[in-house]
């Protein structure tokens, strides 16, 4: 990674091969859903460029890797009038309604024509228009009013299932255009959500709103830490010498996998009552798709009887969208419970009486903050109307006035905290109640939980039920103390055996070894996220490093801005944190990041998991050879994983693997694979 040997001849050779390998990778990761190599490497051969780039600011170009985190604000967007109007769609909301499309369609084209449809979802989200020019992308804008859009070009070059370049696979097109939608995963609504609910500012409504305010940011670098995605469904408009566009929708679709577009779920029908059973079916199912969609589309897959069939003012002839309805229920206010997070904040929820929305029993729904209850007026013993939007927590969409009879109570803030009785405040300017309380047992409560859940240290199996047992039993008082409990501290707790104990003895020692990364997001520091501490830890790679950093250093970062620095500089001048620190180190967990391991990577980018009892090595040893030699270790089966190593008596898993027909390693084959050297002892 050390740059500063190479001539400039040497740098710009090996900065366009890294921006193929990082756009290989990108394409992996973001549009197929199936990595390579680990996230330590490829931050690797991102600083690598970021750093040739550096040394030699000719060599950067615009559709560069390194360009997606975002330019300098803009003062105001400018307009882009589309070459082609950006129509919508007409609705139906019931099957007869699609029959009737059908109908028309048919009589349109004559009723001897097959016509063959294609269905896919109806992701809500914004659409946009993409112009590439030369194979790179060139201009982004929004729909606007359909014939006028805003330029949000910078913003969309920060979302990476939008490729810079188009993949070669797919040919050179002089110019084309496409047309997609932007959209927030569910996951990062979710996470985007709780972030804002602890820095006091008002939450989103749903993902839509949540994609919309993140596009519509003059500030691209704040796009770029809102974790957007964009699915293209629209050739629009091709132009290259040779080569014809295509003449289906189906082949536009495999056209634009091919130039490294992420494209939606599809399917195709000869028939239209396939294509409703289809809808039906999704209507359903729409809860597993990892976005948010409001209905599906159905179009006619030929291009050619897409062209007579045509528009009218408002939507073309050839499609139409079958909306879902929203899954809403009535039902009644019993109560309003506060929950103290791990930053102080008391957010509000609506205890219901249990109501069935879309197949699963609600009872709760979170009210995010005064302000929101105010505002929709929402008292205890009030009906109201409850929504559901994919896995979200529901929540309370408006209040039947007409029910009220006078005996429901408005709900208010309490001025102490229910869990400590701290004074309860509320700062200038923020949506938030905060709990001021230094020792609150319920912000050290989320603090552990935390600490322990996935995507921080990931100790197996230490759950709130857990955790709050421990607290309640004087066992810890702060996130060190876990890695000080003995295996006779869990037998104390409630429902907890002699093997359970040693369970998750053994699953918080495993986690000692974690890199540096996990635990600076672990430690919970306010507005630090997994991406930010993974920033930081690759910066610093020691704690103590990163403990030391001054506000200037740490904004040499390009993500890390004032308000980041500060809360930094602020968590690590406490003692509390050099306490904690300190103690955790004497425990004997990581507190720098080794140097790149030298030696082979037989298992880069390949995925295990590990079941049942070894016989020559316990399993957290097995884990460290498939990690030492480049693999990762997924806790559960699913399609991505590559190979399940089975000991004896093992479980479910073992099942599932069958089910999906992953690839079955017994120990000897495991440690064949792996090479003798590094199979014992780990
Ligand atoms: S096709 C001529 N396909 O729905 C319009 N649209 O009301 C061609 N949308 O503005 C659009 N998913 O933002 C199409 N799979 C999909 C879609 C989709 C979402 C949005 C799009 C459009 C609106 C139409």
């Amino acid at each position: 990674m050390d740059v500063s040997g190479y001539g400039e001849a040497t740098a710009a050779k090996r900065a366009a091969d890294l921006r193929d390998l990082i756009r290989r990778h990108d394409y992996l990761y973001y549009v197929l859903d199936r990595p390579e190599i680990s996230d330590r490497e490829y931050d690797m051969l991102f600083r690598e460029l970021v750093r040739i780039e550096e040394r030699f600011p000719g060599l950067r170009t615009q559709d560069s890797p390194t360009q997606r985190v975002g330019g300098a604000p803009l003062p105001v967007f400018q307009s882009v009038r589309h070459r082609y109007p950006m129509r919508s769609l007409g609705n139906a909301f019931e099957a007869e309604e699609i029959r009737a499309f059908d109908r028309r369609v048919r009589g349109i084209l004559g009723e001897s024509s097959a016509v063959e449809y294609v269905v896919e979802p109806k992701i809500d989200g914004l659409s946009v228009s993409l112009v590439y020019q030369d194979g790179v992308f060139v201009q982004g804008a929004t729909r606007g009013d359909g014939e006028t859009g805003e330029d949000v070009t910078e913003n969309l070059r920060t979302i990476r299932s939008i490729p810079l370049r188009l993949r070669p696979e797919g040919g050179r097109p002089a110019r084309m255009e496409c047309r997609g939608e932007v959209y927030m995963p569910m996951r990062a609504f979710q996470r985007l959500n709780e972030e804002r609910e602890s820095d006091g500012e008002a939450p989103f409504a749903n993902p839509r709103n949540a994609a919309a305010g993140s596009l519509r940011q003059l500030d691209p670098r704040v796009t770029a830490g809102r974790r957007l995605a964009a699915l293209v469904y629209d050739l629009r408009y091709w132009e290259d010498q040779g080569r014809a566009a295509v003449s289906t929708h189906l082949e536009g679709l495999r056209l634009l996998e091919e130039l490294g577009f992420a494209v939606p779920i599809h399917r195709s029908f000869e028939s239209i009552a396939g294509a409703i059973a289809y809808l039906e079916e999704w209507a359903g199912r729409r809860g597993e798709l990892p976005y948010e969609i409001d209905g599906m589309v159905i179009k006619v897959n030929d291009i050619s009887q897409r062209e007579i069939l045509g528009s009218t003012a408002h939507s073309p002839r050839w499609a139409i969208a079958f909306k879902y309805p929203p899954e809403q229920a009535v039902t009644r206010v019993v109560d309003v419970s506060i929950q103290v997070g791990r930053t102080g904040v008391l957010t509000p929820t609506a205890i219901l009486e249990p109501v069935r929305i879309a197949g699963s029993t609600v009872g709760r729904a979170t009210l995010h903050n005064e302000d929101i209850i105010r505002e929709k007026d929402v008292r205890i013993g009030d009906y109201v109307l409850v929504q559901k939007a994919g896995e979200v927590i529901p929540e309370i969409v408006s209040v039947l006035k007409e029910r009220r009879t006078g005996a429901e109570t408005p709900f208010a803030m309490p001025r102490k905290c229910p869990e400590c009785g701290a004074d309860v405040v509320r700062f200038e300017g923020e949506a938030a109640a905060r709990c001021t309380g230094v020792s609150c047992p319920a912000q050290l409560r989320e603090g552990i939980i935390h600490f322990a859940s996935r995507d921080a240290m990931n100790i197996e199996g230490l759950g709130p039920a857990i955790v709050a047992q421990l607290l309640d039993n004087g066992l810890v008082r702060d996130v060190a103390d876990l890695y000080y409990l003995g295996r006779d501290d869990f037998v104390k707790l409630e429902r907890m055996g002699d093997k359970s104990a040693s369970n998750m003895v053994e699953a918080i020692r495993k986690t000692k070894d974690n890199p540096i990364g996990r635990l600076v997001f672990a430690l919970g520091i306010r507005h630090v996220g997994d991406k930010v501490a993974g920033l930081l830890a690759d910066r610093f790679t020691s704690m103590e490093a990163l403990a030391s950093a001054g506000r200037e250093e740490l904004k040499s970062i390009p993500e890390i801005g004032d308000k980041i620095a500060e809360s930094v500089v602020g968590f690590f001048r406490q003692d509390q944190t050099r306490e904690v620190l300190r103690k955790l180190a004497a425990a004997g967990v990581r507190m720098k990041n080794e140097p790149e391991r030298e030696g082979p990577r037989p298992f880069a980018g390949k995925r295990f998991v590990v079941t049942g009892t070894l016989s020559t090595m316990k399993r957290h040893e097995a884990e460290k050879v498939i990690s030492d030699l480049g693999g990762q270790v997924m806790s559960g089966v699913s399609r991505t994983t590559d190979y399940l190593v089975v000991g004896a008596d093992p479980g479910s898993k073992y099942e599932k693997a069958l089910e999906l027909g992953t690839t079955i390693l017994s120990e000897d084959e495991f440690i064949e694979m792996a090479g003798k050297d590094h199979a014992i002892g780990g």
